[in-house]
């Protein structure tokens, strides 16, 4: 997908190098269009053919498929498979090893923070390590339907524990482990979850973060707040133990209660390796991921077993076009949904190898991700924007270093990428041989829109996925045909959509559902071209995009009028070269307090604190007022063109005193 205004520049075609299109599960677009077409014209019939590959206790007595999408007809749901019974974690992991004798097969390559550490898991190997952490979360009194919090770095641990939740039908909630105590203590209450799972500490790069500290800090609010649900804390033992040597391990304090606080090493020490699979409904809760929502208060995305497990195997084996020598390498997070959907599921579902990265793109050197590439032999690269754009400031003398021979494609999401990086994705890093596939989706839908690999040939525009009926409308919630412009809006479900707001259904149907009865409403602007490609063109509601990760102005607000000299803030995005967008802040003092150089750090410190360094504001601007309506609503639309130094500003006429905008372009912030 790409930024509005530059799409002539990419309506250009593709195509695709014979060898892969010869072997890949769509070699074309008519057998793409074949399929797409079986997806919607017999729905039953084509998940049903998906469902076979897996293994089902008990099976379905419901369709494949069940919705209601009208708000106006009764409450918003989606079911698939009712009546069935399964496991996730049996499918990605025991039928692997049991059924498709891929015991001995890689699961993961871990590679550290620092290239001195890794390690290779087999399928087998990754089982017995689940078994056991199941049965340690058992031994703690986790019983199917509890949630868990999981704050882990990207270790094996994360993936052990989150697949152990899944084996005994508890919930996961994994929070990033770069969310501050603030963010991690709102998920645990509102998740009311049993069980908090966490480690000593990790470095990112350069920086010991101590994971322990701020977990007992997000505990101790949790319970100044109300009684804190969380029974045990469950402490990797991963800096201290894979970070030996250098003076470095002995900074790190580890705060301890006996009480509560328990070893995973000691924990996991005499835990059998037999552990049997709880049997879920096909509609019970698999895992709790809280997004941004537009009031500031972030949403817990529920997503259930059957359909999930059906989603993911099949886009990744798609949008990869998965074949069993593959070598996959997805540089997410797992604290994002790109990790929990194609780190964990997708990819052990198909019986994939993947890479697991501990670390971040520059360190200890600006090629370490090429590097990476190398030493595994990586055929498939799975990257947001953010990083190749911080990637391409460094030139092409990195990569020159490196065989990256072994690439076949590359895959990117989380925001629009812009034309300069993905040619540079695309000519520089693919050496022009492999096709990029830009994968639009949310944590709410999974993959949606996509340019398969071989199906289609513009680069930055997209089709549906299988099953996915993507529609545009306008403000008034008319269906626009053919070359158009409007909302991206979903007709009916697929078996990945998420099924709820955790303990809020009411939020869930008012922020997807109540706008245009009928669909699905992404918040996401969308153009449909003369040949039926879909562009995205951004956010239409008041969400930011920093570095892929999606944010509210809301949620950054908050936390800026939490200071004592603040009277009101609103924040806007501004274009950033590196992270796509960044954040402006607006921030209006109260009487008598002075806008010093020092209050801006404070402001930047608060924001770090209350949500995590993503959000860390880049402009902070003073404003002794800011542009209302004569009802009292902030006009972000002016803010954002101060933001942009953007001085055709239109009509003003709604605003109740056009004297503020002057001011406010009179002190704009330069630099940040
Ligand atoms: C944006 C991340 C353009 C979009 C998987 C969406 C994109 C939001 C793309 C969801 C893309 C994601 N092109 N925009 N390829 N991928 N987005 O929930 O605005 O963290 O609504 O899921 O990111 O962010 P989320």
């Amino acid at each position: 997908m790409v930024v509005p205004g530059s799409q002539h520049i990419e309506d250009k075609m593709y195509n695709p190098p014979a060898e892969l299109q010869r072997d890949a599960h769509v070699p074309d677009f008519n057998s793409y269009l074949a399929l797409y077409r079986k997806s919607l014209e017999n729905p039953e019939g084509f998940w049903k053919e998906v469902a076979d590959e897996f293994f089902w206790k008990k099976p379905a007595t419901g369709p494949m498929l069940q919705y209601n999408f009208d708000m106006t007809k009764g409450n918003i749901y989606v079911k698939c498979m009712e009546g069935a019974k399964t496991n996730m974690c049996y499918n990605v992991l025991d039928r692997n090893v049991k059924e498709r004798n891929l015991g001995e097969q890689v699961a993961y390559y871990w590679e550290g923070n620092s290239p001195d550490h890794h390690m290779a898991i087999t399928y087998r190997q990754l089982l017995s390590q689940v078994c056991r952490c199941a049965n340690v979360l058992k031994q703690m009194g986790v019983k199917k339907g509890d949630r868990v919090s999981i704050y882990l770095p990207m270790i094996p641990e994360l993936v052990y524990t989150m697949l152990a939740c899944a084996r005994i039908g508890a919930v996961h909630s994994i929070v990033f482990a770069g969310f501050s105590s603030d963010s991690l203590c709102e998920r645990i209450m509102d998740a009311q979850s049993r069980i908090l799972v966490t480690a000593d500490g990790v470095y990112r790069g350069e920086k010991l973060i101590n994971l322990k500290q701020i977990t007992d800090e997000a505990l101790e609010k949790c319970r100044e707040k109300a009684s804190s649900t969380v029974t045990k804390c469950l402490v990797v033992k991963h800096h201290a133990l894979r970070a030996k040597g250098g003076a470095a391990c002995n900074k790190l304090q580890t705060p301890w209660d006996s009480e509560c606080d328990v070893w995973w090493d000691e924990a996991m020490r005499d835990a059998p390796e037999e552990c049997e699979p709880e049997w879920l409904d096909a509609e019970d809760p698999l895992f709790i991921l809280y997004t941004s929502g537009s009031t500031g208060k972030p949403k817990g995305v529920l997503h259930t077993v059957a359909g999930y497990l059906l989603y993911t195997s099949l886009t990744f084996k798609y949008v990869f076009d998965h074949h069993h020598d593959d070598v996959y390498w997805c540089t997410a997070d797992i604290g994002w949904i790109t990790g929990h959907s194609y780190i964990t599921y997708g990819p052990l579902a198909n019986g994939a190898t993947s890479v697991l990265f501990e670390g971040i793109p520059v360190h200890p050197h600006v090629g370490r991700f090429w590097e990476i590439i190398e030493k595994y032999k990586v055929t498939k690269f799975y990257t947001a924007p953010t990083a190749i754009r911080l990637l391409m400031k460094y030139g092409r003398e990195p990569l020159q270093k490196y065989d990256l021979s072994s690439l076949r494609i590359l895959g990117t999401v989380g925001e629009p990428i812009n034309p300069e990086a993905w040619h540079w994705y695309y000519d520089v890093v693919g050496r022009g041989k492999c096709p990029v596939v830009d994968t639009f989706w949310q944590t709410e839908t999974v993959n949606v829109l996509l340019c398969f690999v071989l199906a289609n040939g513009k680069h930055l525009a997209t089709f549906p996925f299988f099953g996915v009926e993507p529609t545009i409308l306008n403000e008034h919630g008319e269906e626009l045909e053919g070359e158009a412009e409007g909302y991206l809006v979903f007709r009916r479900p697929w078996p990945g959509i998420m099924r709820t707001v955790y303990r809020n259904q009411e939020r869930f149907e008012n922020t997807y559902f109540r706008k245009f009865p009928g669909f699905y409403v992404t918040g996401d602007g969308c153009r449909r071209d003369k040949d039926g490609y879909y562009w995205i063109t951004g956010r239409i509601d008041d969400m930011l995009n920093v570095s892929g990760h999606l944010m509210s102005t809301a949620e950054v607000e908050a936390a800026l009028t939490e200071h004592s000299a603040v009277a009101e803030a609103a924040v806007v995005s501004r274009p950033h070269k590196v992270k796509g967008e960044c954040l402006y802040c607006f921030v209006t003092l109260k009487d008598h307090r002075e806008f010093t150089h020092t209050l801006v750090e404070e402001l930047k410190r608060l924001v770090r604190e209350k949500i995590g360094p993503i959000a860390t504001p880049d402009f902070i601007q003073n404003a002794p007022a800011l542009p209302k309506t004569r009802s009292g609503k902030i006009m972000r639309r002016i803010l954002r063109q101060v933001a942009r130094n953007e001085k055709d500003l239109g009509d003003l006429s709604t605003l109740a005193d056009p004297k503020v905008v002057e001011i406010l372009f009179s002190q704009r912030c330069e630099a940040a």
